[in-house]
């Protein structure tokens, strides 16, 4: 159940256009106001994966600190880790405004921002005045649109961030940069793979690790094209997978007049498609590939589903959005409750119990 003050804050949000709501809450970040309860740490949720130690498996999705503002309040918050990004080389605007649609009545966000972003250097910038500090700050990378060569954008990405960022996201799977949703087919995916690894490795003497890189995905693919990036992380040596972004699909929404808006869905109506190609991949890469479960992730009972599902770590954006900043707290609590009240030792203990209903599912 939402506090009081929180509810107040959301109805007010709510008032202004979505993007202007987003820039005051990243304000409201920022000046360090404390606006939910310190989190609470519990040796029943910490896990080591990716040979990454994370206090607690719920993550910030990519999108929300863009520009690496604010990932040490977004830990105060009580996230276990935040990404920031997408990031490309250069800065670019994105598509025009309008450009995020709030679909109240199903708790979903319809976005077509297009990589808007402030570009690698301003966020070194400031990744590197944070260097010293601890907790895990993922850096999630893409192309510019304009870019004539996309895999070296990537490789530039995996260079600029490999010394600064707990981890590497490659991110093919935004559907609103035209044609870039391509990488994620076999012959282009295993090129750009290559070459990303290559790069991770190059790095490796001066950062003096390899830097562990994920590759998050569309939900939107067939089982055939699941069953080729299954194949491709495994010969390439992928160090986990993040399922999913958004999605192209408009199944589940109420609202018919919002719907119609271009752009990638997120939110409640994400979760079950997600969540089935999240449990699919892990039927296909078996039980050591490490994976983040994204879509819908709103309460305890859907980051603890995304774990039954395979998932090791969870992320969650659009639920913040509708429950508040103190959303990623409550699941934190409640997930350790839950540890509790079942004798688990660790919260990774139901990992994959409910994987095998999931993954029988049709991808429709
Ligand atoms: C407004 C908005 C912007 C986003 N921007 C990015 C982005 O830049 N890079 C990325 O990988 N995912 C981005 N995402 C996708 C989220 O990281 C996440 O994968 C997706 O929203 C599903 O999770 P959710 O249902 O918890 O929001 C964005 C999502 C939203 C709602």
């Amino acid at each position: 159940m939402m506090p009081l003050l929180e509810r107040t804050s959301r109805e007010l949000l709510f008032l202004l256009e979505p993007e202007q709501a987003h820039a005051l809450s990243l304000a409201a970040l920022k000046s360090g106001i404390p606006v939910c309860a310190a989190p609470r740490k519990s040796s029943r949720l910490a896990q080591t994966i990716a040979g990454l130690h994370f206090p607690n498996p719920v993550g910030m999705a990519a999108g929300y600190d863009k520009n690496a503002e604010v990932p040490d309040a977004l830990l105060r918050l009580g996230f276990g880790f935040t990404e920031c990004g997408t990031l490309t080389p250069r800065p670019q605007e994105g598509n025009p405004k309008p450009r995020i649609f709030r679909l109240a009545r199903d708790c979903a966000v319809i976005n077509r921002l297009g990589f808007n972003n402030e570009g690698h250097a301003a966020a070194l910038a400031r990744l590197s005045v944070r260097r010293s500090r601890t907790g895990i700050v993922g850096v999630n990378i893409g192309a510019n649109r304009d870019s004539e060569d996309r895999i070296a954008d990537y490789e530039e990405g995996v260079r600029a961030f490999a010394g600064l960022a707990s981890y590497l996201t490659i991110n093919i799977s935004s559907p609103n940069t035209s044609g870039l949703r391509a990488l994620q087919e076999r012959e282009s995916l295993s090129e750009l793979l290559r070459r990303v690894v290559a790069a991770r490795d190059g790095t490796q003497g001066e950062v003096g690790r390899k830097v562990p890189v994920f590759l998050k995905i569309a939900p939107d693919l067939s089982e055939e094209g699941l069953s080729d990036i299954a194949a491709e992380v495994a010969e390439k040596g992928i160090d986990g997978v993040i399922v999913s972004n958004t999605t192209l699909s408009r199944s589940g929404l109420s609202n018919a007049t919002a719907a119609e808006e271009a752009g990638g869905l997120s939110g409640k109506p994400l979760f079950e498609r997600a969540t089935i190609v999240l449990a699919k991949l892990r039927r296909l890469t078996g039980s050591s590939l490490p994976i983040i479960g994204v879509g819908g992730v709103h309460s305890v009972e859907t980051a603890l589903e995304k774990m039954r599902a395979g998932a090791d770590l969870v992320q969650l954006y659009t639920g913040m959005i509708f429950e508040g900043p103190g959303l990623a707290s409550r699941i934190v609590r409640g997930l350790d409750a839950y540890a509790e009240r079942n004798g688990l030792r660790s919260i990774a203990e139901i990992r994959d119990s409910n994987m095998q209903a999931w993954a029988d599912r049709p991808l429709d």
